[in-house]
């Protein structure tokens, strides 16, 4: 076994800073952007009842394996792995591959929004109408999204060049629960609207006709990346959390707080949706059309409510991508000894890179594929098809198999001074079901997916990584 020097670690300032900064990198573009897209792309009901099976059931339990497993280190992810054993340091280096080609395309969602914040004060809501194709123009267009993006992706590096509790904490301290209120406020536009029913009754009634092995397969990718899990994000934040917190309990709130939050955008997003008479299965554009449509109904107010609602999205975005960012960064650190500066500059200036070419295959690139598929797409699609649902099936298997049930119950239980009652249904679901269940789900997905030969790209890039754990 690897000795691995732990050095001092930097600590959460306080149990609610860790809360705050643990739900803020769940909920980000995955809740709002995301997941109403994919919900509408998808058949409604029937989707949101599987995402809630795979949030409650796989997911929750490998959040609380991945703070179990980080706390325990106080070990980024790769770290974490390699403590146990060598050969395993491929699955944190899969996480470190995930965070990094997730950001690949995220700040250039994150720079869409941070535009519709400016946008919605010099006239956007002026021309309700045609949203839907300034939408489409701005997306596609060369240099604008750019801009948006790279200074989306500067917050980023400031924020994290400032280390933990510092940069991250501060800012979802305050603006999480901000979001939340305007969420709500949003949803009583929404239902008031006339023909709004619908909307609810797209949500709320379930039709298993259109569900097949491609659906669940979105629903449990959707749910890691939601949630964070599946690359290492989680363990890395468990280890810097303090020995008093009751992880169960935290896990549990965060899924909660995660699941609420992508219900109450969808809530907020279809009736008007429906009221409006638009598609359910329009995809990525949906919240950037429908909410400012909602807004566009309310005059001047309108204009400050869109103005507020992008900048929060912005920093639902931000919280969750300084996330990923910090996984790159914590194993350069960890792992390649490099200070916290060189390593930010280091890995954001490729990310300026990925995301600009995944911007532009939205527009002037879209002739460009890679296995079918665009860059952003690439990043997208392998990410949350594969890489995350992997990465949380092998940490399932590592908790399971490779940690001692004792060591697992001695860390969720704070050494037998705090109660777990769920042990052992949480230990026996992550040792055998989780892991079973994640492969039938991604076999009868990659069956049924459009695009076989990019999976069948990741399953070797995994393969590739196992090969060569020794080197990561
Ligand atoms: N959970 C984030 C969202 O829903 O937007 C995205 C994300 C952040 C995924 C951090 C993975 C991660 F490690």
């Amino acid at each position: 076994m690897q000795q691995v020097e732990k050095k001092q670690r930097e600590n959460w300032g306080s149990r609610f800073g860790f809360l705050m900064a643990a739900a803020g990198s769940a909920v980000g573009l995955g809740n709002i952007w995301r997941f109403p897209y994919l919900t509408g792309m998808n058949g409604g009901g029937a989707f949101i009842v599987i995402y809630l099976i795979c949030v409650f059931v796989v997911g929750l339990s490998i959040m609380t394996a991945e703070f179990a497993v980080g706390r325990r280190t106080g070990l980024a992810a790769v770290g974490a792995y390699k403590s146990y054993s060598n050969r395993w340091s491929f699955a944190g280096a899969l996480g470190v591959l995930s965070g990094f080609f997730i950001m690949g395309f995220y700040p250039v969602v994150g720079g869409w929004a941070l535009a519709y914040a400016f946008k919605s004060v010099t006239g956007l809501l002026a021309n309700p109408g045609a949203l839907g194709d300034a939408f489409g123009a701005f997306i596609t267009s060369p240099v604008e999204p750019l801009v948006w993006t790279l200074i989306f992706l500067a917050l980023n590096v400031v924020i994290v060049a400032k280390g933990v509790a510092g940069g991250i904490e501060k800012a979802g301290k305050v603006l999480m629960p901000t979001l939340f209120v305007l969420l709500i406020f949003i949803i009583f536009r929404s239902v008031s609207l006339p023909g709004s029913g619908a909307g609810l009754t797209f949500l709320f009634k379930p039709d298993w006709s259109q569900v097949n092995g491609s659906t669940v397969l979105a629903a449990l990718g959707q749910a890691f990346f939601s949630l964070s899990l599946g690359m290492g994000c989680m363990i890395t934040y468990g280890s810097y959390l303090n020995k008093k917190e009751n992880l169960p309990s935290n896990a549990l709130l965060v899924t909660s707080m995660d699941t609420a939050v992508a219900i109450l955008a969808g809530i907020a997003i279809f009736p008007a949706l429906f009221a409006f008479g638009m598609e359910p299965a329009a995809g990525p554009g949906l919240v950037f059309v429908v909410v400012p449509s909602i807004f566009a109904e309310m005059g001047g107010a309108g204009v400050l409510f869109s103005v507020l609602f992008f900048a929060l999205l912005v920093v639902a975005a931000l919280t969750s991508s300084v996330s990923l960012l910090e996984v790159v960064v914590a194993y350069l650190i960890d792992q390649k000894n490099m200070e916290r500066k060189p390593a930010v500059y280091a890995s954001s200036g490729i990310m300026v890179v990925t995301c600009i070419l995944s911007s532009l295959s939205l527009g002037v690139m879209s002739g460009f594929t890679i296995l079918g598929v665009g860059v952003f797409d690439f990043f997208d699609i392998l990410t949350d098809k594969i890489f995350l649902a992997i990465g949380g099936m092998l940490l399932a298997i590592f908790v399971g198999w490779v940690i001692k049930k004792e060591d697992l119950k001695d860390e969720l239980t704070n050494g037998g001074t705090v109660k777990f009652a769920l042990f052992e249904a949480w230990y026996n679901l992550t040792k055998y079901v989780i892991p079973v269940a994640i492969a039938i789900v991604a076999i009868s997905g990659i069956t049924a997916i459009a695009q076989k030969s990019l999976m069948i790209f990741g399953l070797l890039v995994i393969v590739v990584l196992a090969l060569f754990s020794k080197k990561l």
